[in-house]
This record gives structure tokens, sequence and C-alpha cells, in this order.
């Protein structure tokens, strides 16, 4: 009997998992370099957390969530985004004032699977907590944009919208639900369904696209206090020079949001799965997951989707240095102890095979140097593209590291 991954999920290794670590690492500086500390948050969470923070009429809480009840009869859910474990961590952590977080793990979706859209799949990204500032909502949006832009992703799109607040949604809500009904003989039923409960949604419905086109949108419909939060964000990233679309249609999967809303788009990924991030501004969720008042703002960016948009990448090798023992493992072991610990990354053959084996994996390998251990206690022959060096082997070390 043999097994494969449940359908929906993925095993990643070579050549792809060489693009994943580079995206990865990229990750970690960029995310340091804008000051966002390291969160760490469970991959499950109470079922209810997401019911209130991610909310009960997505798509996500009523038909995706992996949810099934624990040996002590606790409704568990493994996380199908990062922002409510990180807010409901900022609430219990008892924090005060500006704090900020970077994540990065699998989330979990019950999807119909198809290119970039998968039931597990990985997420790297950021909140801004208890900053009611569009400067955060600038600093925000700019991060993903640096880092996605500095990954290699070409034909990148910024779509940003504002989706009001507490003041300004329920007037526009109401235009809006109106506008349906008027025409609600021309919607799918699915839409129809979400006249009353989510209308915003309808504007995200593929197949209403042709007839929603003339729905009033939020945008003029702001209240003074969200058109200058939307103005001043719109001001900031023409300051730092990242250029955006405006997007009325905009609306998001989640019902956290409110004043900005964001998603990058890579233009050469299939339209139904061309989002590589999204993300926003959710003033109410702590409130709604039962915390105090605390704004933010954050953005998740789909490693899957990124890799895929990158396409098949030339590895770049992992190796430094691969070491051909020509007598046997043991010899080679203090050298490549030695060479590792110098901060070279270094690997040799264990299983004690030929040489002309130990050259092929050398070749195969990618490392730019190949050392050559003739005998213990003997000089050692350093080959370095087409020159060859021969080097006492107590020097090796030294010489390989001042070499790198
Ligand atoms: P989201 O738009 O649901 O937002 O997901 C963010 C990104 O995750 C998407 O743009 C996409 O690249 C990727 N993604 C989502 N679902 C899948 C899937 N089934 N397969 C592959 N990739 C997927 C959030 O999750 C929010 N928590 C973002 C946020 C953070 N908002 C504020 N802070």
């Amino acid at each position: 009997m043999s097994f494969q991954p449940p359908k929906g999920v993925d095993d990643i290794h070579l050549p792809e998992s060489g693009i994943w670590r580079r995206v990865l690492t990229a990750w970690e500086e960029w995310s340091e370099r804008f000051g966002y500390p390291l969160i760490i948050t469970p991959i499950f969470e109470s079922t209810e957390l997401f019911e209130r923070g991610v909310g009960d009429t997505t798509d996500v809480v009523t038909k995706q969530m992996y949810t099934f009840e624990d040996k002590g009869g606790r409704s568990i859910t493994l996380r199908p985004e990062g922002t409510a474990g990180v807010v409901r961590a900022f609430l219990d952590s008892g924090a005060q004032g500006a704090w900020k977080a970077a994540y990065s793990g699998p989330m979990f979706r019950y999807e119909r699977p198809q290119k970039g859209r998968n039931r597990q799949f990985y997420q790297v990204g950021v909140e801004y907590l208890d900053v009611e500032a569009p400067m955060a909502d600038i600093e925000v949006i700019e991060l993903g944009y640096r880092y996605i832009e500095d990954v290699g992703v070409e034909e990148l799109e910024l779509r940003i919208n504002s989706l009001g607040d507490a003041t300004c949604r329920p007037v526009y809500l109401e235009n809006l639900r109106q506008f349906f009904k008027d025409i609600e003989e021309d919607l799918c039923d699915d839409s129809v369904a979400l006249i009353d409960r989510n209308p915003l949604r309808i504007l995200d419905c593929k197949v209403c696209a042709d007839v929603v086109g003339d729905a009033p949108s939020m945008t003029d419909f702001l209240c003074n206090e969200c058109q200058a939060h939307y103005d001043a964000v719109k001001r900031g990233l023409d300051t730092v020079g990242i250029p955006f679309i405006e997007d009325k249609k905009l609306v998001r999967g989640l019902d956290y949001y409110t004043r900005t809303a964001f998603e990058y788009i890579g233009i050469g990924l299939d339209a139904a799965q061309n989002a590589v991030g999204g993300g926003g501004r959710y003033d109410g969720l702590a409130e709604s997951i039962g915390g105090r008042r605390a704004p933010g703002v954050g953005f998740a960016l789909g490693i899957d989707r990124i890799v895929l948009a990158l396409g098949e990448q030339p590895g770049e090798p992992e190796l430094d240095i691969y070491v051909v023992s020509e007598t046997t493992p043991a010899d080679a072991l203090p050298l490549v102890s030695a060479l590792r610990r110098g901060g070279l990354a270094v690997d040799f053959d264990a299983s004690g095979r030929s040489v002309k084996a130990q050259f092929k994996s050398a070749a195969k390998s990618g490392a730019p140097t190949t050392v050559i251990l003739h005998g213990q206690g003997q000089d050692v022959s350093v080959r370095i593209e087409d020159d060859r060096h021969e080097i006492p082997l107590q020097e090796v070390v030294n010489w390989l590291i001042s070499h790198k």
C-alpha cells in the first residue's frame, strides 16, 4: 500500500523548495527591516475565535474551515488565516500602544483545489496594532510591495479601496441592497441569498461581474474621517513611490475590514487566483473577539502563489563546497565539520562510495568548490571551477573561508 497526500495539499521539494527557501529567507529580512518582531501563534484555535473574528457570513467560516471536536469536547479549528490568532495573542499579552508582529506558516481552507488554490497553503504576514493613524497603513502596504517586488514577481499591481467604518458603511450598504433588489432577477442564486446578509460580497461575484458594474461604490459614501484617512494613505503611497490603482469593487473575503483594503495582484497568474496577497485595516476586530478597542492593519501574502508567479527559475547552488574523500568518509569528517563551523555550506558522501561517484555528486550539487582529501594528514586539493590549488591540510579551513 502506498500513500499520497490528501486532495488539495502538496509536497514541496527540490527544485521548487530552493525557491521557497530563498523567498522565506527574504521575508525574514524584509519584516525585520521594517521592525516587525516574529510571533508564533498556534496552528489551531477555538472555533469561536474565527466565527467571531473572521465573520460568520464569510465563505471561509461557513464553508471552508477544518473544524473538529478534540478529546475534551472542545470545538477546534485549524487556522484558516493568521490575523484573528495574532489579535487574540496581542490582547492576551496585555500590551498597550503600538505593537507589531510578523508571522509565517501554513493555513487551512477547504476549497476546491486548483493551481494556486490549495487546502493547505503558506502565508507570511504582519499585523500592526493599536495605531489608528494612516501612517501604519502606508508602512504595511509598502512592506508587502517591496518584498514581493524584491523576490522577483514581475507585473505586480497594488489595488486599494476604502470600505468605510461603522458610521458610513451602513448607509452605503442600504443603498447597495436597494440597487441589488432592483436588479435581483439578473443576479445568480448565491448573490440573491447575499442581498440581506452580506451585499458587499456580491461585488466580488465572478458570475455577476457584468451586472454589478453600475453598483454604487463605498468611496462615494465615505464620512469625513474615512475620506481623510483614505486620502492620507494615497498621499503616503505617492510619497514612498508605490504605484497603486483604486479599485472600487475591491471588498476582500473576510468580514473584519474597515477603511483601507488592498490586494497585491500578480498580473501573470490566472485571474481567479492572481491575488498574491491582501490585507487592510480592521479597527473593530479586537472588540468583536471580546477585547478592548484596538485598531489594526496588516496583510498576508500567499507564498504558494508567489512561487507560482516566479515560474521555473535556475536553482541557486545552496552549497559552497563539496568534499571528496579518496579514502574513507571518516577521514573527511573533521575537515567537513571544521568548514561547517567556519560558516560554509558543505556536504560530502557519507556512505563511502567510489571517488568517481563522489565527483558526480559534487557536480550535481552545484557547489562552486570541490575539495579533494587525499588522505588523513596529507595536503588537500581545492578545485574552484578550472583552478586547482594544493593546500596543507592544517591551512585549508582558513584558506577556504578567506576565499569564499
Ligand atoms: P486572504 O486574502 O484571505 O487574507 O489571504 C491572503 C493571501 O493568501 C491571498 O491573497 C492568497 O495569496 C493566499 N491564499 C488564500 N487562500 C489561499 C489558498 N486556498 N491557496 C493558496 N493561497 C491562498 C487573509 O488571510 C488576511 N488574514 C490578511 C490580513 C492580514 N488582513 C489583515 N491582516
